[in-house]
């Protein structure tokens, strides 16, 4: 029997009551499909800046580069919101996880599930039963990655893409579309910005390996107002890292909660990262009442993916 070897990571505020939850439903898992899990645990974000001084200490990094895959909860929270962004336990220790480990292609499933299908503040026939969006996100590139300066009375954070980041993950998001309804939108702003037009006219050559795949161009201010306007004409959305950041959180919220938005960060090869997509909810942070959902769902793709590639082996 294969052991997968999985790296804890469950960070800040709701993140270890949420990961608990989870941590359970892999082990009934691992009793019904005969696939073995082990689990390390790791310090990350608040906690770790706290107990190291750092969001994300090398043992976390030493530990997760040993595992087949990271589960992650959250980081941050109001306590170590003055810190200098750099520090920050969100730029300071998942954006530097994501490009450690060449975690390009973000997935985020935004699903309504039939019991909670009235939790949307929309319509039930604008959105409601069986309302599925794959958000596809590029995950190591664009204005997060790109060059970063300061002045005086200036700041800037560089928008850069390169054909090859481009293609990857248009790639990712064509091969889900072969096995979903056949249908992409890509989001840009090439009515704008140079590295969006490139976007753009790389996405359409890929698209031309596959010629059954029906590819839409949306300005992502159009698809921020079509997503509430009629979501339903969305199946799998292509975004830019930015512009699929936003876009995650409003698809997630069509479905009632941010709290329901499960993410998978993927390499080539084998390596992923699962988490949930909301925040650390501060707020509710430790009372129990947090939603575990979306971290039970980011488990649910660690193990999809774990199958797939054991049938694959
Ligand atoms: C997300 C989050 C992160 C992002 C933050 C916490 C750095 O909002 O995963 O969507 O902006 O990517
Ligand atoms: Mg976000």
């Amino acid at each position: 029997m294969k052991t997968y070897k999985l790296a804890v990571l469950a960070g800040d505020g709701i993140g270890p009551e949420v990961m608990k939850e989870a941590l359970k439903v892999l082990k009934k898992i691992e009793s019904k499909y005969k696939i073995k899990f082990e689990f390390t645990e790791a310090d990350v974000g608040g906690i770790a800046i706290d107990k190291h001084g750092r969001a994300l200490p090398d043992e976390t990094v030493k530990i997760c580069k040993a595992s087949d895959a990271i589960l992650f909860g959250s980081v941050g929270g109001p306590k170590w919101d003055k810190l200098p962004i750099e520090q920050r336990p969100e730029r300071g220790a998942l954006l530097p996880l994501r490009k450690m480990f060449d975690l390009y292609a973000n997935i985020r499933p935004a699903i309504i599930f039939k019991q909670l299908a009235d939790a949307s503040t929309l319509k039930p026939e604008v959105v409601g039963e069986g309302f599925t969006i794959l958000v596809f996100r590029e995950l190591t590139g664009d204005c997060y990655f790109g060059k970063k300066g300061e002045g005086n009375d200036f700041a800037f954070d560089e928008m850069r893409y390169t054909i090859p980041e481009i293609k990857r993950i248009a790639k990712v998001a064509f091969e889900a579309a072969m096995k979903s309804k056949k249908k992409i939108t890509s989001i840009d702003k090439a009515n704008v910005l140079k590295t969006m037009v490139l976007w753009r006219k790389t996405v359409a050559e890929v698209a031309k390996q596959y010629p059954e795949v029906q590819l839409e161009n949306m300005y992502v201010d159009n698809a921020a107002m079509q997503l509430v306007k009629n979501p339903r004409q969305f199946d799998i959305m292509l975004c830019p890292n930015m512009f699929g950041d936003i876009l995650s959180d409003l698809a997630a919220a069509l479905t009632g909660s941010l709290g329901m938005l499960p993410s998978a960060s993927l390499a080539d090869g084998k390596f992923g990262l699962y988490e949930p997509a909301g925040g650390t909810a501060p707020d509710i942070a430790g009372k129990g009442i947090a939603s575990p959902l979306s971290m039970i769902e980011a488990v649910e793709m660690a193990a999809a993916f774990a199958r797939r590639r054991k049938t694959k082996e």
